[in-house]
């Protein structure tokens, strides 16, 4: 059984057919997915789909894009949304160097904000990494004391992963790993043990081989697995459940 561990089911481009991309999930022997929010507006969408489907889970955070529009009033609604049976994390949530939609002070801020929200209602984290590698891996040390999570769509070095490894995180790989081109992301897959390996799709982004240049969705994430165990000389069957499993561990998923 397959599970997503990282998908934007709440993105509008998937306003037109939401259902029949989650009825494709099941049909493509998905188990789960877990919506991660990324702003209020789709931590909340996050929450309504986790509770309106069995197979749905939620993140609630806000991403560093956002992190400009972070009001006081907002940790409290997070805090509350956290306490709810399905809503299983906190992110995604980190330092985008690449866009830098909000200042780098404001991201940090905001970033350490919710670490400390993540440790008081006890959840794991999200961690989205763009560009920022350096600085979020320090923030994290500093910061994010006694927190498990995930660095999701891992785009560091082996060295990195390293690290990540000996903060007691989790490494997760989408679509990217399917390009010819990803050696250093192939190098990274074939040094974290699998007990600490996810995959995700991030979809509606970040499309797998071969559908690049489409929507992405969840039914894809197969393609990321079959990738990995191809790199790991494993069974797709084999690799599924090792990732699943670590996904339900991590996130408390029963
Ligand atoms: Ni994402």
């Amino acid at each position: 059984m397959l599970f997503d561990s990282h998908a934007h089911l709440d993105d509008k481009r998937f306003n037109e057919d939401r259902e029949e991309v989650i009825a494709r999930a099941t049909a493509g022997g998905l188990e789960g997915i877990l919506n991660a929010g990324a702003d209020m507006f789709s931590s909340a969408r996050a929450v309504e789909l986790a509770a309106r489907h069995a197979m749905v889970w939620a993140a609630v955070g806000i991403h560093p894009h956002d992190a400009k529009d972070a009001r006081e009033e907002d940790y409290d609604r997070l805090a509350a949304w956290c306490a709810l049976p399905k809503v299983v994390a906190v992110g995604e949530i980190g330092l985008d160097y690449h866009y830098d939609l909000s200042p780098r002070e404001v991201q940090q801020a905001v970033f350490v904000r919710q670490l400390d929200l993540a440790r008081t209602v006890g959840k794991p984290i999200i961690i989205h990494d763009r560009e920022a590698h350096a600085d979020v891996l320090a923030t994290v040390k500093r910061e994010g004391k006694g927190l498990a999570g995930v660095f999701h769509c891992f785009s560091g070095s082996v060295e990195m992963a390293r690290e990540v490894l000996k903060l007691g995180f989790y490494v997760s790989v989408a679509g990217p790993v399917t390009f010819a081109n990803a050696n250093k992301l192939h190098a990274v897959v074939k040094a974290v043990p699998l007990e600490r390996l996810l995959i995700e799709t991030d979809c509606p982004y970040l499309t797998p081989v071969p559908f690049r240049g489409r929507r992405n969705e969840p039914a894809h994430v197969r393609y990321v697995a079959a990738t990995v165990a191809a790199l790991l000389d494993m069974e797709d069957e084999a690799l599924a459940a090792a990732a699943t499993a670590n996904t339900k561990r991590l996130f408390g998923i029963a």
